[in-house]
Formats: C-alpha cells, sequence, structure tokens
C-alpha cells in the first residue's frame, strides 16, 4: 500500500514510526511532517488543514490510504473528501467529528444515551448564560462550543470570573466563531485519564489508557498546554473503570452516532474523571492524543496498518490487539516559553545519545533541518519515550534519555509519571 499521513507533531512521528514497520506499506508519505518524520517518511510540504491540497497530493501519489492526525482536518470534512474522490482514509467524517468540533453537540448525545457527565446547558445568548451561572453558583466550568486548540475551558472558582469567561467567549469572541455558543456545565472531581478506543463505526476495540500532564510546570503548576508528558497504562483505570468506561460511554457513543446515520470510524478518545461515581466523560476526541499516542503506539505489537485498514472498512468485529505488558512514559521537551511565545531556530544536539539508551524512542514535534543541524521550530519540540517495567522504571529511562540532551534553550518537567508511582509504590 502507498499511504499518506496528514500532521506534523509527535503524535504524528509514533503513527509514522509505527505504519513505516508495517508489511503492507510499500511507501509513506507524510504531510507535512518534520524533521523526525522525515527519517519514516517522504515529507510533502502541504499543510493538514489545506483539504484540496491534500487530495490533490493523494491523487498524484497514487495513494491507497490516508491517515489524519489532528482534530482540525477531521472537523473541516477531510475524510470526506478524500472518500468521496475514490481515496480509502482513516478517521472520522466531519459529521461524526462533531464530537470534538462541537462541545454541545456530545453534551446531547450523553443525555440521549445517558453517558455519565456533567449537567450542562447550551447557551448562544451572553446575558442567559450569566444568569443560569448566577442561579447555579461557583465552581462552575465555561466552556466555549467549537474548536479552540485546547484553551476554550475555563473552571471558574467564582461567579465573577465564569461572567468573565462568558464575555470573553461571547462578547470579545476570543475564540473566533468557536464561542459563539458556550456549555456551563457542572465541576466533576476526581482523577484524569484519557481513554481510547479503535472505531469501525459499530465496534470497538480498547486501546488503552494514558495520563496527560497538561500544565507547564512541576507539581501541576502554571498554565495548560498541549501535553507535557504521559503514561501508559495508567493505574487509576482499573479492568473495572476501563470495562465501565467501554459499556457505558464508547459504546452508547458509538451507537448513539449510528442511528443518527454518522457512524463514527477512527479512534475516539474519551476524557474521563474518574470519581465517586466511576468514570465521567469530560469531553471526546476524535484522534489519538498528543503526547498520550507516543505512549500508546509504541506498546502496540500488532500491525497498526492492518488496524487502521479493519476500522476504516467496517472490519473490527474479529479483529484483535497485541500488546506490551510493559509501561512507556513520555517526557515531552518545549521551546522555553511554551505556551506562550517562543524562540524558533535555536540548535538541538544529543539527540543520538538519547535513542541509544535502552528502550527508548525519541519522537520529534516541532523540529527542522537546517543543514546538518537540528533546530527547533515550535512550542513542543521533542517527545522521549521509554518502556519499562514499571512505570518508576521508564521514567528513569526516559530522563536518563533527556539528560543526555544538550539544549539549553529547552526544558522539561522533571515529575512526568509521579501520580502513577505514587499510586502504585
Ligand atoms: P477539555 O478541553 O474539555 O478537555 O477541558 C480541559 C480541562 O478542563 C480538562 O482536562 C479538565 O481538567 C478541565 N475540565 C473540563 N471540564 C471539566 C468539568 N466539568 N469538571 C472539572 N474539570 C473540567
Ligand atoms: N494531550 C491531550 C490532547 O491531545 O488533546
Amino acid at each position: 500500500m502507498r499511504v499518506l499521513l496528514v500532521g506534523s507533531g509527535g503524535r504524528e512521528h509514533a503513527l509514522a514510526w509505527a505504519l513505516a514497520a508495517s508489511p503492507l506499506c510499500d511507501e509513506l508519505i507524510c504531510a507535512p511532517g518534520n524533521a523526525g518524520i522525515a527519517e519514516e517518511a517522504r515529507c510533502v510540504p502541504v499543510k493538514a488543514e489545506d483539504i484540496p491540497g491534500i487530495v490533490r497530493l493523494a491523487r498524484e501519489e497514487r495513494i491507497d490510504f490516508v491517515v489524519v492526525g489532528p482534530e482540525a482536518p477531521l472537523v473541516a470534512g477531510l475524510v470526506d473528501a478524500l472518500e468521496e474522490a475514490g481515496i480509502a482514509a482513516f478517521g472520522p467524517r466531519k459529521a461524526a467529528a462533531a464530537l470534538e468540533g462541537s462541545k454541545g453537540f456530545t453534551k446531547d448525545l450523553c443525555t440521549r444515551k445517558a453517558i455519565p457527565t456533567a449537567a450542562y446547558e447550551r447557551f448562544t445568548d451572553a446575558a442567559m448564560a450569566k444568569a443560569y451561572i448566577s442561579a447555579r453558583g461557583a465552581p462552575i466550568v465555561v466552556k466555549a462550543d467549537g474548536l479552540a486548540a485546547g484553551k476554550g475551558v475555563v473552571v471558574a472558582q467564582s461567579v465573577e470570573e465564569a461572567h468573565k469567561a462568558v464575555d470573553a467567549m461571547m462578547t470579545e469572541h476570543v475564540f473566533g466563531a468557536a464561542g459563539n455558543e458556550v456549555v456551563i456545565e457542572d465541576l466533576l472531581v476526581g482523577e484524569e485519564a484519557s481513554y481510547f478506543a479503535l472505531c469501525d463505526g459499530t465496534h470497538a476495540i480498547p486501546l488503552g489508557a494514558a495520563q496527560d500532564h497538561k500544565r507547564v510546570y512541576d507539581g501541576d503548576r502554571g498554565p495548560n498546554t498541549g501535553g507535557m508528558g504521559a503514561y501508559s497504562p495508567a493505574p487509576v483505570v482499573t479492568p473495572d473503570i476501563a470495562r465501565q468506561t467501554m459499556d457505558r460511554i464508547i459504546l452508547p457513543a458509538l451507537q448513539g452516532l449510528a442511528e443518527a446515520g454518522t457512524p463514527f470510524k477512527g479512534v475516539l478518545f474519551a476524557g474521563l474523571m474518574i470519581g465517586a461515581k466511576g468514570p465521567q466523560l469530560i469531553e471526546f476526541n476524535v484522534r489519538f492524543g498528543d503526547p498520550e499516542c507516543q505512549v500508546l503506539v509504541p506498546r502496540l505489537h500488532s500491525d497498526l496498518l492492518a488496524a487502521f485498514v479493519a476500522a476504516r472498512d467496517g472490519q473490527l468485529k474479529n479483529f484483535a490487539l497485541r500488546w506490551d505488558d510493559r509501561a512507556a512514559l513520555c517526557v515531552v521537551m518545549a521551546a522555553q516559553g511554551y505556551p506562550g511565545t517562543v524562540r524558533a531556530g535555536t540548535k538541538i544536539h544529543g539527540v543520538e545519545d538519547a535513542k541509544a539508551v535502552d528502550d527508548v524512542l525519541v519522537f520529534h514535534a516541532g523540529t527542522r533541518r537546517e543543514g546538518d543541524a537540528l533546530v527547533a521550530a515550535g512550542g513542543r519540540v521533542l517527545g522521549i519515550t521509554a518502556l519499562g517495567a514499571t512505570v518508576a522504571e521508564a521514567q528513569a529511562r526516559a530522563y536518563r534519555a533527556v539528560d543526555s540532551i544538550d539544549w539549553p534553550e529547552g526544558f522539561c518537567r522533571r515529575d512526568i509519571g509521579a501520580l502513577a508511582i505514587a499510586r502504585t509504590a
């Protein structure tokens, strides 16, 4: 098969690493890719959001199968455009990708299918949203309905803070059209985890659980980021919690979308709050998490491309995946200033030394080549993943590899995995 992978982050490097290793894959092309992906695939400078450009590229390169990594092209209808052009593509169509594209859409599906989630209301009028907040009281959560690059959620500790969030989203339009509608919901308490399932429209098979570290600094301090590190499996997701997540959240959502005539194919990512009532849904995403993908894929022994093809073809019923029993842990190295403004073009040394540590993989996110030099080209720059018999062993290995990287303009958290290690100690 000639395979086209769409995207340019650490998630896509992990996918490229696994797809390139598939016996089914004759050639792997990536649009637009990065310096690390270029070691696994031929990179072509077409942006992931450029739908006509990606369709043209797939035609020109006689692509048999497209794998779409990020949410924006999925929500914008890339899979629809490819399939309509006769090109098989892995990922949800636009109508099903609304699970991530519209928080209100997901909440209404939860109501229809009795999926456990926070009580909520949807608003298109700022005054009505504020009146609801005043009546409901704080703490309370304000969410922009549409895609806001992970920044559209305010967990407000006071009514005043929640009112300000409504003004920012609905009146000042800080997230553009994504904030024309808001969802106001109750606060959920517990421990957060990410749960992933591979879906073919009707059936779902578990891809396992992971825990992300969203805040930028150690001890979960500082602003939210795309994710500073992750590990898998997540001890908080016991076999019983995993079963409840499949039965009460993943499968009812698939059934609800199939009933609506918009079946979901692709990776369904449930953001969970695990508390006294078991797992409750915070949100759905319609793709692998990043960095979560960088700890799930290295644990997979089965052929990822075969699994994606089976999902696209509606053939997961008798499909099984084999997993490594070991834990994987990923430490993200970011450019100083992230998640704010960062400086591009700083030189990174020592990646080969990091890769030489046993059971370590180095995935690139924002990187590019300048001659022979590897330079930073984004906020999150590298993901250092290690496998180990325990999370503690994987953590020790990952930081040994991190410490061999010489990049003064970069930083990372030093406590990735601490929660899991404390839980299992
Ligand atoms: P989201 O973009 O929906 O994943 O929200 C971002 C983050 O906000 C989540 O990872 C949670 O930490 C937090 N969050 C969102 N909704 C709630 C809620 N209802 N209760 C508590 N925390 C929430
Ligand atoms: N790491 C969280 C996400 O990919 O949405």
